[in-house]
């Protein structure tokens, strides 16, 4: 069992986040957790006595500057951003809000909190570790601006590092797990074959503590990826 340590985490009210909170809660870890509203805080801090659970709409970039505001020199031995939003259908449907939501939640608002943590005078993090995906080098055609928003991600984690060869930072990308993002971007394709949150929660708590780098936690997909890149 690991030592208690203290924790970051954004996304944890539902699917892979709520999975990597609830054990390290389990493991005895110092959480403060960023939720979408007032209402989930209450929930999440009634299921996890203990924890420090803060409303912060990633989708608005000043909501983003007043919770780094307040967490100015906490420190955290570990920053895990899964927050993360959806998106499905023709590009060209798409409103223009969920084209500007999807990559301020999954790319800009976790730019802003690195670029935050990492002034002098800031929080001070210890690892900071990145939720991408596979999608971020796989073409998804009904996925356009998810894709480009986890490109984004990936990209942002690979420079930084080139930059800062010694920053702790892991990103992690992973192929389609079952959880509620696929519903709440109103995607239909089957499930089928879709891995479960609760392993895949524990895979991304695990790299968290162990890991650095470039990962992906799903080797199958990464299969398919590679095939993708071979088509002419
Ligand atoms: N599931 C997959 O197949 C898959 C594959 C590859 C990568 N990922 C990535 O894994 C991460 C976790 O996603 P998940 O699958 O666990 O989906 P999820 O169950 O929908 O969890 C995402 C979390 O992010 C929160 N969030 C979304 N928009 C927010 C906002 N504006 N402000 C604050 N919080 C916000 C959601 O809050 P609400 O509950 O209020 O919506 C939710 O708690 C994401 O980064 C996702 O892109 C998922």
């Amino acid at each position: 069992m690991p030592q208690p340590t203290s924790l970051l985490i954004t996304g944890a009210y539902s699917g892979l986040g709520r999975e990597v909170l609830r054990l390290a809660f389990q493991a005895g870890f110092d959480v403060t957790s960023l939720v979408r509203t007032p209402a989930q805080a209450s929930e999440l801090t009634e299921t996890y006595p203990g924890i420090r659970c803060l409303p912060c709409d990633l989708g608005c970039a000043e909501a983003v500057s007043a919770t780094l505001h307040e967490l100015k020199s906490s420190y955290f031995a570990h920053v895990l951003f899964c927050a993360g939003t959806g998106q499905v259908g023709a590009f060209e449907a798409l409103a223009p809000e969920t084209l500007h939501t999807t990559l301020q939640v999954n790319l800009l608002s976790i730019m802003q909190m690195v670029h935050g943590l990492l002034q002098p005078d800031a929080m001070c993090p210890g690892k900071i570790t990145l939720v991408s995906s596979l999608m971020a080098t796989l073409p998804a055609g009904q996925a356009v601006t998810y894709a480009v928003s986890k490109a984004g991600l990936s990209h942002f984690y690979r420079s930084l590092k080139q930059a800062q060869p010694a920053l702790p930072l892991l990103c992690l990308e992973i192929g389609a797990v079952n959880t509620p993002m696929h519903a709440k971007a109103g995607n239909t394709v089957s499930r089928r074959g879709f891995k479960s949150p609760q392993k895949m929660g524990q895979k991304i708590f695990a790299a968290m503590l162990r890991q650095h780098g470039l990962r992906t936690l799903s080797p199958e997909w990464a299969l398919l990826r590679l095939l993708q890149r071979l088509r002419p």
